[in-house]
């Protein structure tokens, strides 16, 4: 899409605090169900007050990423249309509870996380897991490449900041899919920073550098790849990723989004295509944001907000009664 074209398709920015008020309320919603050891519960109760919450606004939003399709996921499928209708037609990418696990176990870095772009503008991924790679901005163009082997991508980051190779800090989810990953990695001296669980914030993690995190490397769910390039949009990046397929049933997924070339590596611009507004409220304490805190009658929480029409970036704490 050409930059006038996208330039074209930017959303009313008074959006970015309806944004914040949805991944609010569903963090909260998810807090509830922190360390309580049922991840089913803490989804269901993010996904019970995020779509409340949409259905208040004055838009008219289609899920393209969300909980699933419409026969596995009763509420925020693929498809739903959320909102009281409007002159805004906006693409919804969401993931009420971006670490089910985290919440149930009471770990860090779990969030409530949700981009809006506009209509047709928002790669509809399957649900499937996606090979990605990720670094933050300042690089030339081109600098990391899904096809080349982690030392190589290393080797080519390290290049770019002037540095040794040692001095490269990649992250990586904590999976044994990825021991070879891990294995190249080390190969060349880089330093790995594993994560449980989470990688939209491990991707978003390479464009903060008080987190040291230069690259994140790895397969994850498509989804999250979404979230995560709607997220670096906003702030700069590279990113690349291509879609994994597991069995015939994962292909029929692509198939039933429009998917033909199943062996395409998508940049950064080609998953989301216009401006975008980007929200993730923390459940839990993490790197990115604090998580929701209840103490002496009110609730605190802390957004983080992008919107890359305008590059601007906040960080919202809201307080309120309890
Ligand atoms: P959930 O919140 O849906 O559990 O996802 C957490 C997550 O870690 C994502 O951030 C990541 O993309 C995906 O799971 C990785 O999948 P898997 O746990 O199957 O390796």
């Amino acid at each position: 899409m050409s930059e006038v074209l996208e330039r074209a398709q930017v959303l009313d920015k008074n959006l970015v605090l309806d944004a914040v008020r949805v991944t609010e309320i569903a963090a909260i919603a998810a807090w509830m169900m922190v360390g309580r050891g049922d991840e089913k519960a803490a989804d269901q109760a993010a996904v019970d007050a995020m779509r409340t919450a949409l259905n208040d606004l004055d838009l008219e939003g289609e899920i393209v990423i969300g909980e699933g399709e419409r026969d596995e996921a009763p509420m925020l499928y693929i498809g739903e249309k959320v909102g009281r209708g409007g002159k805004t037609k906006i693409d919804i990418a969401l993931d009420p509870l971006e670490g089910t696990t985290l919440t149930a176990k009471a770990m860090a870095n779990a969030l409530a996380v949700m981009a809006w772009a506009p209509k047709g503008t928002l790669l509809n991924a399957p649900d499937t897991y996606m090979d990605k790679i990720a670094c933050g901005p300042g690089y030339p163009a081109g600098v990391i490449d899904l096809d080349k082997s982690p030392a190589e991508n290393v080797a080519a980051i390290a290049k770019a900041k002037g540095v040794q190779p040692s001095e490269v800090t990649v992250c990586v989810l904590d999976r044994p899919r990825h021991a070879e990953i891990i294995q190249s990695l080390r190969s060349v001296g880089a330093r790995v920073h594993l994560i449980t669980d989470g990688d939209v914030a491990g991707v978003i993690n390479t464009a903060d550098p008080t987190t040291g995190v230069d690259m994140y490397v790895g397969q994850g769910g498509a989804p999250e790849g979404v979230l995560a390039c709607a997220a670096l949009k906003c702030v700069g990046g590279q990113f690349q990723g291509r879609l994994v397929f597991r069995n015939a049933d994962e292909r029929a997924r692509a198939a039933r989004v429009g998917i033909t070339d199943l062996d395409k590596k998508y940049d950064l611009h080609e998953m989301v295509r216009a401006d975008a507004i980007f929200a993730a409220t923390g459940v839990t304490k993490g790197a990115l944001l604090d998580g929701v805190t209840f103490k002496d009658g009110f609730v605190w929480t802390h957004t983080l907000v992008m919107n890359s029409s305008t590059r601007t970036v906040r960080e919202v704490r809201m307080k309120r009664p309890a």
